[in-house]
């Protein structure tokens, strides 16, 4: 495995891969790594002859300064578990590299990065969509591997694939939980102990909600959830929205659209939780 700095040497590394004809799979990530990330790194091990993993905490996607200080960085253990899973190039570079020059590119994703993450962390995607196509552009990849935990991440990401052209293949990878049901996350990191004995109520209180969503109205699904999780003390929801999974617009009824995703933020201390469930699969 190798660990690149800088993109010039990536590339070089690339171009000289590419022309032995091998395929090229790109795993984005931030970093503080933990089995949901290596659930993609497996994956796109098991499906292209280079994985490439990308490690940069990424400034221009932090709405909030005080989330960006205190975002986890374990280099020396997330380059132990890339060894041991099979990551053929560890991407770190610094923030210079990324960003020599301020990126002033404004994308226009229509409502897609206005709602639910978008309405509370205003500029959010426009700086994840700035760094994953600065990494298309470095790596060049066949396909890149994205979890599904980050539901609308993915969205947004597709609609740049298709706006800008690029000839990647976007994997999108279920959510990999914990056992007793907490989506895997680096922010789980920061919970205490008793937050994190709490903050399974999230995917405690969103499965539950399957078991009757089909026989209630959509608007008392989103009552009987926010409800359940904020009568937790340490739990408090920012919002808990139920929308189509392809345009992120709210529905209103069970047959407004045939792939129908609950998407939540929640508040555990400090803590900003997110998670996610399917009601309704897309057909497509
Ligand atoms: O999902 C993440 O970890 C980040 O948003 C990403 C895709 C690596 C871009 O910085």
């Amino acid at each position: 495995m190798k660990v690149i700095h800088t993109i010039s040497e990536l590339q070089k590394e690339i171009s000289s891969l590419k022309s032995e004809g091998k395929t090229i799979g790109l795993v984005p990530t931030m970093g503080a790594l933990h089995q949901g990330h290596i659930s993609l790194v497996r994956r796109c091990v098991d499906e292209n002859d280079v994985c490439v993993v990308s490690i940069f905490v990424n400034p221009t996607q932090f709405n909030d300064k005080n989330d960006f200080l205190h975002y986890p960085h374990t280099f020396k253990d997330d380059r132990e578990l890339l060894n041991e899973n099979g990551c053929s190039i560890i991407f770190a570079p610094s923030e210079q590299e990324m960003y020599p020059q301020p990126d002033t590119r404004v994308f226009d994703f229509g409502l897609l990065d206005k709602v639910m993450e978008g309405k509370f962390r205003p500029g959010h995607f426009n700086g994840v969509a700035q760094i994953v196509s600065k990494l298309f552009d470095a790596v060049t990849p066949d396909k890149a591997y994205f979890g599904t935990k980050d539901f609308q991440q993915s969205v947004v990401i597709k609609a740049m694939v298709k706006q800008l052209n690029y000839p990647v293949k976007i994997i999108e990878c279920p959510i990999v939980r914990e056992p007793d049901g907490l989506a895997m996350s680096s922010r789980n990191m920061r919970l205490t102990f008793n937050q994190r004995q709490i903050a399974v109520k999230i995917s405690q209180a969103l499965n539950k909600s399957r078991n009757f969503a089909a026989e209630k109205p959509i608007s008392e699904i989103i009552d009987r959830v926010t409800n359940e999780i904020n009568s937790e003390p340490m739990l408090k929801v920012e919002y808990f929205d139920i929308v189509d999974g392809n345009t992120l617009m709210p529905v209103t009824d069970w047959n407004d659209s045939d792939y129908i995703v609950g998407c939540i933020a929640v508040f555990c201390g400090e803590v900003r939780l997110i998670d996610n469930i399917v009601y309704k699969e897309s057909v497509i």
